[in-house]
């Protein structure tokens, strides 16, 4: 009855409407079609590296894997309603949803295959839930992004009204400083790239801030935005080596300068805001005439 409904409303048939590369209408859209195959890809990299024997250690690997790509996920979830503005690319918000869902589908994954390398020993599970902070901070973040997921949905949005949903998503920002938290505690992980993260979400959260205070983002606010978010990058990253092994934050000074032979953190998060910076600006001048999105 449902399907028939459906129907009726767009003129399609069967259950195209429903596949993760559909379009409402049912019809395929190249946007959602290239961001699902972009979100699988690492899985079935893994697969086949698992297949061809090539990790010493499977299961592992897919804890480090899946961690690293839900992170990475997060941060583009987040980033998609600032290039959704800046860009005035209205489309670019059907693949929000995906790509949240993929970072938690990777969070799942990470967290089953952490329970397997644990020998699914719950007292030991449950002891480090309650006395290693970073798995601590892990499990809260994948408890918000479990409830964000599952009220990712129309009737969630109707049943709680768009603004009320909008202010529940609002966890999203919790869930991605969790996770980063969880990310920089863990000593094994790489510290380079948990020092990018942490430069692109501040980046990403000020970019918010910024567009609340001043209603618009302009290319002055985005050439400001680079460079600060940059240094912030690289103090965050001489406190965390500093604190976590010891290294004098002074070598990490100088390890920033010997640019462009080691190219640190902090350069990345600088030429990624100067590149959304200037692309802006060439896109908007070869796009003059994209009507301006709307506030919501
Ligand atoms: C559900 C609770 C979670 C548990 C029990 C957990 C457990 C772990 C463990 C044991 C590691 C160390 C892996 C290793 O070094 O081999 C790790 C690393 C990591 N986790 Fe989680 N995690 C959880 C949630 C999350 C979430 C929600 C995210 C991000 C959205 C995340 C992202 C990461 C990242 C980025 C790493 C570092 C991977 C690397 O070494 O590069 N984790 N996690």
């Amino acid at each position: 009855m449902l399907e028939s409904a459906h129907k009726a409303r767009t003129g399609s048939s069967g259950l195209a409407h429903l596949m993760p590369w559909s379009e409402r209408s049912g019809r395929l859209s190249a946007l959602k079609l290239i961001v699902f195959l972009i979100v699988c890809a690492p899985a079935l990299y893994w697969t086949a590296q698992i297949w061809a024997d090539i990790p010493a250690h499977p299961v592992n690997y897919i804890v480090k894997e899946s961690g690293d790509w839900s992170m990475r996920l997060m941060v583009a979830v987040l980033a998609i309603s600032p290039l959704r503005r800046l860009l005035r690319i209205n489309r670019l918000i059907l693949v929000r949803r995906m790509l949240g869902l993929a970072a938690l589908i990777y969070s799942l994954i990470h967290l089953v295959f952490y329970f397997v390398s644990q020998d699914w020993d719950w007292p030991l599970i449950i002891d480090g839930m309650i006395t290693a902070l970073y798995l601590t901070t892990g499990y809260v973040a994948l408890a918000l992004m479990l409830f964000l997921g599952l009220t990712s949905n129309d009737v969630s949005i109707r049943t709680l009204g768009s603004n009320g949903w909008r202010r529940l998503h609002w966890l999203v920002y919790p869930a991605a400083i969790l996770s980063l938290v969880h990310f920089l505690l863990e000593v094994r992980a790489d510290g380079d790239e948990a020092a990018i993260i942490a430069g692109l979400l501040l980046y990403l959260f000020l970019f918010r801030g910024l567009r609340r205070v001043t209603g618009e983002a302009r290319l002055s606010h985005l050439l400001i935005l680079a460079p600060l978010c940059g240094i912030a990058t690289l103090v965050l990253e001489a406190a965390y080596y500093k604190w976590g092994t010891g290294v004098h934050a002074e070598s990490i000074l100088w390890a920033n300068l010997d640019f462009p032979h080691d190219i640190r953190p902090s350069w990345w998060v600088l030429f990624a805001g100067l590149a959304i910076a200037f692309g802006t600006k060439a896109y908007e001048r070869f796009n003059p005439t994209q009507p301006r999105v709307s506030r919501k």
